[in-house]
């Protein structure tokens, strides 16, 4: 009996192990951000949404040339992966991502760097959060809005259907992302239902700055 369970945990461990994309341990505890997302949102958000792109994207790959590539380098053919493959990788990546942008920490601060840019861009972090908005409640249906980075060093805000992002190849607006918000109503409609604004503005008290402004600077040293 003892003999069955380490062979199947050994088995757990070595499948784990040849998984070519892999869930990271989300960076709180599901109900670190109660009262802006609540806990069960949470639990189910990362152990079944994004467990599943994870455990997809394994599957598509698996046995074709896609296995041994990275996100970004899938991205770059985003035009010509299967779907399941360009859907599940988007899902993994933008997840991801915002696991990393949200925290219960309430001290994060823009740098003063990205500050300069968005009151520059923007007019200060008060529009940018309008324009964003205004973003993420015009596009119909699921997707991410973003706050990116274009090729030419600037800040711009565009959003994405389903799992798509800038860094796919064939999006209209392209560059990389250092803040997205998803859109899905899976990510909110436990304590929102159909209220993506009110969604919106808990969001923006979770917000990790501090990541935003890492993310932003190892972009612009490129
Ligand atoms: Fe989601």
């Amino acid at each position: 009996m003892l003999q069955n369970k380490i062979l199947i945990v050994m088995l757990a461990m070595s499948l784990s192990v040849s998984a070519q994309f892999v869930q990271k341990p989300l960076p709180f505890a599901y109900n670190a951000l109660e009262p802006f997302i609540d806990s069960q949102t949470m639990e189910i958000h990362y152990s079944r949404h994004h467990a599943g792109y994870v455990k997809n994207l394994n599957d598509a790959v698996k046995g074709t040339a896609y296995e041994k590539m990275t996100l970004e380098q899938l991205f770059s053919k985003a035009s010509t992966l299967p779907a399941g493959v360009r859907n599940n990788a988007g899902g993994h990546y933008n997840h991801e991502m915002f696991w990393s942008i949200l925290t219960p920490e309430k001290n994060t601060k823009l740098s003063a760097e990205l500050l300069k840019a968005l009151t520059a861009t923007f007019g200060g972090l008060e529009n940018l959060k309008q324009k964003l908005n205004k973003e993420a409640l015009s596009r119909f249906g699921s997707g991410w809005v973003w706050l990116y980075v274009s090729d030419k060093k600037q800040l711009e805000i565009s959003s994405t259907a389903n799992q798509d992002n800038p860094l796919m190849a064939d999006v209209q607006q392209k560059g990389t992302p250092i803040l997205g918000i998803d859109l899905w109503e899976h990510a909110y409609y436990l304590k929102y239902q159909n209220k993506r604004a009110d969604y919106l503005e808990a969001v923006w008290g979770i917000i990790n700055w501090n990541e935003v402004s890492d993310r932003y600077h190892s972009v612009i040293i490129k």
